[in-house]
């Protein structure tokens, strides 16, 4: 089974993580992409922003949300009323999966899988753990599976304070349900649309579509002090 815990270093800070991730191979996605992109902010960050997973510019850049997505999340949070300083961003998955274009090499990006999300919690688990934030958001549908279970639904769970799964250091089930864990009470979790959502909507949806965006991170706003 994929499992990248043999690879999370006991007892680690931030920065141990981080170059132990870099020789990950908890999973097959190692092999095409270029890096590992680990979660980057302070330490002692009190909103954690959890992705799906690198985009092409992030692998190629090595540091998450770096690419139009970034930008544009950059901007909700912005107006959202939270400064992007006391935020870490992360992926629920940290390699880029991708298929090559027939005939192009344009990377299109791949949702990774439930088994892969498997296989890399352990990473998310060990850095909520040490950030410890007081609210996590969950951005997209991958990273509300990644916490939540694959019942997830954006649709449903959207823009409500939720309890935050204590994913503990071991990093919770195999497939995805985690039904089971108990709820870390120190910690709200809200979920949002994927901030690539707003970009890719209609043009005449898609000033209604951010502001959903905002609104959703408002309601995270409120629980930081
Ligand atoms: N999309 C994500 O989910 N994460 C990134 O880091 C970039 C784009
Ligand atoms: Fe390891 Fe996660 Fe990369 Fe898979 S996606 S190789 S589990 S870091």
């Amino acid at each position: 089974v994929y499992d990248a815990s043999s690879f999370v270093p006991a007892h680690a800070d931030l920065a141990a993580l981080r170059k132990a991730a870099a020789g990950c191979h908890g999973c097959p996605l190692y092999r095409d992409a270029t890096r590992t992109v680990f979660g980057e902010g302070d330490a002692s960050a009190r909103i954690v922003l959890l992705g799906e997973q690198p985009g092409d510019q992030e692998d190629r850049q090595g540091r998450p949300f770096v690419g139009p997505a970034g930008k544009l999340l950059g901007r909700a949070l912005d107006d959202a009323g939270i400064d992007p300083a006391v935020g870490y961003v992360t992926n629920a998955v940290k390699h880029f999966k991708f298929s090559v274009a027939p005939r192009g090499k344009r990377r299109i990006h791949k949702p990774p899988n439930l088994r892969e999300m498997a296989a890399c919690r352990p990473w998310l688990a060990a850095e909520l753990d040490l950030l410890d934030p007081q609210v996590v958001v969950a951005l997209g549908a991958t990273a509300g599976k990644a916490l939540l279970g694959s019942s997830f639904r954006v649709t449903k769970q959207r823009g409500v304070l939720m309890p935050m799964p204590d994913l503990g250091r071991g990093g919770g089930g195999g497939d995805g349900h985690r039904g089971e864990a108990p709820d870390d009470p120190a910690c709200g979790l809200v979920a949002t649309i994927h901030p690539s959502a707003v970009l890719r909507a209609d043009d005449d949806e898609r000033e209604k579509v951010y502001q959903g965006l905002v609104s959703d991170l408002k309601v995270a706003a409120r629980e930081l002090t």
